[in-house]
């Protein structure tokens, strides 16, 4: 249950963008997880509520749809590719830095809640590889000193 007044201010507030048709679930979920970095299993509840759907439906959509997640993630998320032209190009040799540099490991959040690490299949942008992501941010042509480089950077900006 949702009994934080600020929790019910801030899924207010996002319900408030929509009109309460079942057609706005994924655009609602969408919502949710990026103001709460995550779908609360109280919230998707509630969600479930206000479009007239069940409950069984919203947990579905956000189980089917890799986009979801259903526990918190830190404040930055951090995505090793571990496709086959990064592999190649040394990504197993990356995610090795990643891992040490964060004292996690894949799946894992670190304790200050600062960084999630996650793996992915492809971004796409193969011809940099090897490629990591932070956020929105893409970094090409990873290399160890680059880890240690862009990790230094980001603490220094806190
Ligand atoms: S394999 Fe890494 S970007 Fe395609």
């Amino acid at each position: 249950m949702i009994t934080l007044v600020e929790d019910r201010e801030k899924l207010n507030e996002i319900l408030s963008h929509y009109s309460g048709h079942k057609e706005e679930l994924i655009p609602v979920l969408q919502e949710v997880q990026e103001k709460y970095r995550y779908l609360p299993a109280d919230v998707m509840l509630e969600i479930a509520r206000f479009l007239h759907v069940p409950a069984s439906t919203v947990f579905g959509v956000s189980t089917f749809y890799a986009q979801f997640k259903l526990t918190p993630s830190g404040k930055h998320v951090v995505r090793v590719c571990r496709g086959t032209a990064c592999h190649v190009k040394g990504s197993p040799r990356i995610l090795r830095e990643v891992v040490n540099r964060l004292g996690i490991k894949p799946g894992q959040t670190t304790g200050d809640w600062e960084y999630t690490l996650d793996t992915v299949a492809c971004i796409g942008a193969c011809a940099l590889a090897p490629n990591m992501t932070i956020d929105d941010e893409t970094y090409g042509q990873v290399t160890a000193r680059k880890v240690a480089e862009v990790f230094g950077d980001r603490t220094r900006r806190g």
